[in-house]
């Protein structure tokens, strides 16, 4: 065996270190709403995680649980932990979290409808809690991975396209510099052309620049192909997690994803039907 063969087994043979962990975690909502209820996940660095269910399932409360957002909306963890790069941040508040490297960027694409795209790109551009210049550096990074936005940048963020507000909230998100990035339904309500576009983006910027990433996604098909694990919630809790290879052959995915084609708000009922069937 060669020296670099060594180096190459040892580098494989190293334990994934989680960026997030979550163990035995319960969320509630105004004191009384019990929306998720003991999870435990792990996202090593570097990975891509999906987060499919149905709606209600409790993604979104997840997501916002892990970036601090969730407390805005009286949610709060009342049981169990989240560890943040091995340091408990339970309840941890938004600030903290950007300032640790947590980006999270919302469902709906909430751009600045008023200002243009370029506007949208350099508002809110702060890096570890300190408000920044825009810099040639920063254009580099929004535009590497969308070169359309700079064809629009005098553009009312209102007047884009739903892909292309897709594209500026995850720009905007860049230039952040994310270690992890929460992504909320990055495909709704886009046409499968941009969907397709829009994942295959993030598998780039994934790659690329190192980004680890929480995808939940309604798309389930899409979202496996993009992701290496892979968490399936029902009801607050997770019924499934494996590999993303393993769980698109899983016979319970399968249903899934035939519920996924298609007019999906059609759908919903009869895969979420079908899911409890199985599961219960
Ligand atoms: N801000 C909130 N206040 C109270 N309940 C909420 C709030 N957000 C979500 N919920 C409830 O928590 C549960 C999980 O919702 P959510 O996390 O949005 O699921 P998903 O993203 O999987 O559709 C649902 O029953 C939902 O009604
Ligand atoms: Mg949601």
């Amino acid at each position: 065996m060669t020296a670099s063969e060594t180096t190459a087994t040892a580098a494989r043979e190293e334990p994934d270190r989680p960026v997030v962990e979550l163990d035995n975690v319960e969320i509630v909502y105004d004191r009384h709403f019990l929306a998720v209820q003991g999870i435990s996940m792990a996202v090593d660095e570097g990975d891509i995680v999906a987060l499919l269910g149905p709606n209600g399932a409790g993604k979104s409360t997840v997501l916002k649980m892990i970036s601090g957002i969730g407390r805005t909306e009286r949610g709060e963890v009342t049981r169990g932990s989240v560890v943040y790069d091995g340091e408990d941040v339970t309840n941890g508040g938004a600030n903290e979290m950007v300032d640790r490297g947590v980006t999270h960027i919302l469902e709906g694409r909430r751009v600045f409808e008023d200002l243009t795209v370029e506007e949208n790109l350099r508002c809110g551009l702060y890096r570890g809690g300190r408000r920044v210049r825009f810099d040639e550096e920063d254009y580099r990074i929004a535009f590497e991975y969308f070169p359309q936005l700079e064809e629009i940048l005098d553009l009312k963020a209102g007047y884009a396209s739903g892909g292309q507000q897709q594209m500026l909230v995850v720009a905007r998100a860049l230039i952040h510099r994310p270690r992890l990035l929460l992504l909320d339904e990055p495909s709704l309500g886009l046409a499968p052309k941009l969907v397709r576009d829009i994942f295959e983006t993030l598998v780039e910027i994934n790659r690329e620049e190192n980004i680890t990433m929480m995808i939940a996604d309604q798309n389930a098909k899409r979202t496996l192909e993009t992701a290496d694990y892979g968490y399936v919630m029902e009801n607050g809790q997770v019924e499934l997690h494996d590999p993303a290879d393993v769980l698109v052959d899983r016979e319970e995915i399968k249903e899934f994803y035939l519920g996924t084609s298609g007019d999906s708000s059609r759908y919903t009922d009869i895969r979420h039907y079908k899911i409890r069937k199985r599961w219960t």
